[in-house]
């Protein structure tokens, strides 16, 4: 199999231990050990205590599945198949296309989701935002994007890198789409709950349409990315068998102790998503007001919910050479655009941990300073 690098695993495994500040991180800021623990109930307390470190259930932990099941209307716990969110992507992909199928992907997006596609021998087309719409993806489009052998539209709400949520009609529409065309939905909801306003959140692709992926999981919403934990929930049991059956090549089953964390956090989601709801509901307002004031260096179309956006620079320098000189000159890290094959004229910044006020700050002085 030939795979083109992940540029942005790679950007971030240059700078993410190297640079002393993050500004580009798309995760919520770290739960830790101690915080999580405080929230188990008394059985998951006893199942962390006596907890034999053995092989897992491939499936998932029974427990963790039925948990899971709960977060969905109409899923049951058959119906959740436990991954790595990254893992996830990449088996979905392989269970789902063949050489010569074609696919629709947002971009700009996560190359993981248009990239292993390619890797496979798929053709891909690119479902494109109009950003000064506040990066509205125009449902319309898909039509003139779809050929005699597309098999499949992925789809990521909130939205990696522009934070771009659609409203209900929309996404009803897309999958009616779907419905009519007989494509499969593989939806990326790994920033799904984050939505500003909570009338936004969006029903699961997998509640909707029988023929749908929905991947979530701890990393983004929970900010629990080092445990590792996602999932894929589908109505379609034959591909999450496939699926599940791939799985035997990579990781076989998760790590025994993220799963026993990850039923404490599932059975506590609301708890630990309304903190990081606060953080980044605080954090926004702080961007509101850097924004204002630097109208002459930098735009944004405020986003809808995530914890990331992706703002135009406006500064007579390219994204990728400014993020370089940035990171040299004043320590901190934004990733450039065209690590999300969208031009070079806008950077993402992340917003779901504590220390953005700080280091927005030290960002601003820094294009004063170079700018004005
Ligand atoms: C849209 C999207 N999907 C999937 C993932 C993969 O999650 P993880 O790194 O926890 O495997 C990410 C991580 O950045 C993401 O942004």
């Amino acid at each position: 199999m030939k795979i083109n690098p992940f540029e942005l695993e790679r950007y971030f495994a240059k700078y993410e231990f190297a640079a002393r500040y993050l500004l580009s991180c798309s995760d919520c800021e770290a739960v830790t050990m101690a915080e999580l623990l405080e929230l188990a109930d008394p059985e998951t307390r006893q199942l962390w205590e006596k907890l034999a470190l053995g092989y897992t259930d491939s499936w998932g932990h029974p427990l963790l599945r039925q948990a899971i099941s709960e977060i969905y209307q109409n899923i049951d716990a058959a119906q959740v198949l436990v991954a790595v969110p990254e893992e996830g992507i990449f088996l979905l992909m392989n269970a789902l296309l063949a050489p010569g199928d074609h696919i629709i992907c947002m971009v700009p997006g996560y190359q993981s989701l248009y990239e292993v596609a390619q890797s496979i021998g798929c053709e891909v087309s690119a479902w494109q935002p109009i950003e000064e719409q506040g990066w509205h993806f125009d449902v319309t489009q898909l039509e003139t994007l779809l050929k005699p052998n597309t098999r499949l539209i992925v789809i990521n709400f909130p939205h990696n890198p522009t934070g771009y949520v659609p409203s209900r009609d929309d996404f009803e529409e897309l999958i009616k789409f779907a419905r009519q065309h007989n494509l499969y939905i593989f939806s990326d909801e790994m920033y799904r709950f984050l939505e500003i306003d909570p009338n936004t959140i969006l029903p699961a692709a997998c509640e909707l349409y029988d023929q749908a992926f929905s991947l979530f999981g701890l990393s983004k919403s929970f900010g629990l990315p080092g445990l590792r934990i996602g999932w894929i929930a589908s109505k379609n049991q034959a591909i999450l068998g496939r699926i599940s059956r791939l799985k035997d090549y990579t990781t076989i089953c998760a790590s025994a102790p993220s799963e026993i964390l990850a039923i404490i956090a599932v059975r506590q989601r609301q708890h630990i998503i309304a903190k990081q709801l606060k953080r980044i509901r605080h954090n926004l307002t702080v961007l509101d007001k850097f924004f204002a004031e630097y109208t002459d260096c930098i735009n944004w179309q405020r986003p809808r919910g995530g914890s990331i956006c992706f703002p135009r620079l406006l500064i007579p320098q390219n994204a990728d050479e400014f993020c370089k000189d940035l990171v040299h000159d004043a320590q901190i890290m934004l990733v450039p655009s065209n690590l999300f094959k969208f031009g070079s004229q806008h950077v993402r910044i992340g917003f779901g941990r504590e220390n953005l006020p700080t280091v927005l700050a030290r960002f601003a002085d820094y294009l004063s300073q170079r700018f004005r």
